[in-house]
């Protein structure tokens, strides 16, 4: 029986679930997304708008093929994951990467100028303590940035994604995974993910300020960006 996750969460369940799906992660999350992963990430970069000199927390990294695409804008980029078969899959992208639980990170409090998290915020099981703990890490002033699945804001087309590519999601990936269960309850998790707005509210809930976000790709991910007061 192959590792999956249930919808509760559980983080040891979720570690497990990842070192599973390692081994061709990033060619089946590009089969996934139709190619889209790499213009995704790209804005996220864009709007994480890093300067050389400043260091960066990629959280929830996998296998840190994002922490190099924002270390392109000269920034000093930490990948950090739980998973040891996903960081162990970006060993040769010349990026630190670093073992660490998104709810005990192993950092000072205020060591970086920014933390982002690409499509990891929905498998932590408690919001809005993961995201109090990462501004724990940034300085006064810094920034979040999260990239994470969404709902298109328009109901016909949310509908059809909803019902058609997600539900469709598992057979499509099936041929390309190393564990389709896996791949079965990330397409739950994307279904059953908050809206826009929710994640606005969840981020300002601990603490973030200025949160404003921005839809790819009608809605079906959003980059959501914030600011720590303090
Ligand atoms: C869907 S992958 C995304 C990987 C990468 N950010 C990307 O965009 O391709 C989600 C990652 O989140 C990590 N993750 C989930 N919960 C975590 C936690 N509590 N602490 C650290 N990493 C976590 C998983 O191990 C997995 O590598």
């Amino acid at each position: 029986m192959m590792a999956r996750a249930g919808l509760d969460k559980d983080p040891r369940d979720i570690a497990v679930m990842f070192d599973g799906v390692a081994k061709g992660y990033d060619r089946t999350n590009t089969v996934m997304t139709m190619g889209f992963d790499r213009r995704w990430r790209e804005t996220t970069r864009q709007v994480l708008d890093a300067s050389p000199g400043e260091k960066v927390l990629d959280l929830a990294a996998g296998t840190a093929v994002s922490t190099v695409e924002y270390a392109r804008s000269g920034a000093w980029c930490v990948a950090a994951d739980f998973s040891l078969e996903m960081l162990r899959g970006g060993a040769d992208r010349g990026v630190p990467r670093v073992a660490a639980d998104a709810f005990h990170l192993p950092f000072a409090t205020d060591a970086f100028d920014a933390v982002t998290v690409s499509f990891g915020l929905r498998n932590m099981n408690d919001t809005v303590a993961a995201l109090a703990e990462m501004r724990r890490v940034v300085r006064p002033g810094g920034r979040l940035v999260i990239c994470e699945v969404s709902q298109p804001p328009l109901r016909p087309l949310r509908w059809l994604y909803r019902n058609t590519v997600l539900r469709g999601l598992p057979l499509i990936t099936k041929p390309f995974s190393s564990n389709s269960e896996a791949y079965a309850y990330l397409a739950e998790s994307m279904r059953d993910w908050h809206n826009q707005r929710t994640v606005a509210e969840l981020i300002a809930k601990a603490g973030w300020r200025e949160v404003e976000w921005l839809n790819l790709t009608f809605g079906v991910v959003a980059l959501h960006r914030a600011t720590n007061p303090d």
